[in-house]
């Protein structure tokens, strides 16, 4: 395995709609598999393959398996989701606020409404379909992921977005970006 560069706001990649994965051949297992080790390495509870740079409609989801998170989360702490082709097929009516960072939009954080539940739909790693229902966390972090392959990020539909951090160097953006990205809706 190998830790792959994350692309930052700003990179055209995660502003494209991903392409369809036709080919499950060893090329994706690797891909997936340099997914896990920079979402585990950055650390990230979720990667869209945009976030890599690479346009292919793939994403993990994995929420922490560390004692506090295994109290909350129960069973599907620790669980890895490799989703390939992912699709929300349904939602719940009711809606969530919560908080939300990524790993491309460093220092910042926002708040988003989200579906409470979804239902996922997708293929695994080998291309047989498989279908996940996601409540609470699990399913916002489904939600935000799989906007990733559509070209979709959280401060689209943030109400508001806030910065945690100083910004890193490499990202240094003026917070007006961040604003502007918010509110154009060309770009989507
Ligand atoms: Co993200």
């Amino acid at each position: 395995m190998a830790k792959l560069d994350v692309v930052v706001l700003g990179e055209p990649i995660l502003r494209q709609k991903a392409h369809k994965v036709l080919d499950f051949d060893g090329k994706l297992h690797q891909l997936l598999d340099d997914m896990l080790e920079t979402m585990l390495d950055e650390p990230g509870v979720g990667l869209a393959a945009p976030q890599v740079d690479v346009g292919q409609r793939v994403i993990l989801v994995r929420l922490p398996d560390d004692a506090a998170s295994v109290e909350e989360y129960g069973e599907q702490a620790g669980v890895l989701y490799e989703v390939i082709n992912p699709e929300i097929v349904k939602t719940s009516k009711e809606m969530v606020d919560g908080v939300e960072g990524c790993l491309s939009i460093p220092g910042f954080a926002g708040r988003v409404e989200r579906h409470v539940g979804v239902s996922v739909r997708g293929q695994d790693r080998h291309g047989k379909p498989i279908r996940i229902k996601a409540q609470d966390w699990l399913a916002r972090v489904f939600q935000h992921e799989i906007d990733h392959v559509n070209g979709v990020l959280y401060i689209d539909r943030a109400g508001e977005v806030w910065q945690i951090t100083e910004q890193p160097p490499e990202v240094a953006e003026p917070q007006g970006r961040i604003e502007t990205v918010a509110v154009s809706p060309g770009e989507k």
